[in-house]
């Protein structure tokens, strides 16, 4: 089976497997971490056809000719993402076990919604938890990652 990671494709036995599981255990892409692993807390995000999908509760047979795009797919010449840019500057992250998942869940919503609010910002991103509590600090990041794009 091929799946379209970050631009490239790739062959992989993805056969009853979740799409987690391959982006860590075959393309080393552990960016994309795991948390609760039952599509609860946002860790394990991706991006699908631009969309934000919990990667842990999403098997690969799912996303065949789908591209998708994880953490490691977004800097540009050795540019970070505009969003990555914005959280670094807004030290939005204590451990950053949480910070993958939110950059590309930010990218999805900024791209339907340039300039959300503030509730909006809350809304959307409320499927992703971080439990060092950096919300404050990650709702100014996606503020100045906004005003960025
Ligand atoms: S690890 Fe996938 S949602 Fe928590
Ligand atoms: S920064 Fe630690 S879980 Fe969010």
């Amino acid at each position: 089976m091929i799946l379209n990671v970050n631009g490239s494709r790739h062959e992989v036995k993805a056969e009853a497997r979740m799409l987690l599981d391959i982006l860590r255990e075959d393309l080393n892409l552990v960016g994309t971490k795991e948390g609760c692993g039952v599509g609860m807390c946002g860790a394990c995000t991706v991006l699908v056809d631009g969309k934000p999908f919990s990667s842990c509760h999403l098997l690969a047979e799912q996303v065949t000719g789908k591209e998708i795009t994880t953490i490691e797919g977004l800097s540009r010449d050795g540019n970070l993402h505009p969003v990555q840019q914005a959280f670094l500057d807004k030290g939005a992250f204590q451990c950053a076990y949480c910070t993958p998942g939110f950059v590309l869940t930010t990218i999805a919503l900024l791209n339907e919604n340039p300039s959300p609010s503030d509730n909006e910002i809350r809304e959307y991103l409320s499927g992703n938890l971080c439990r060092c509590g950096s919300y404050q600090n990650i709702l100014q990041a996606v503020k100045a990652a906004s005003e960025m794009i």
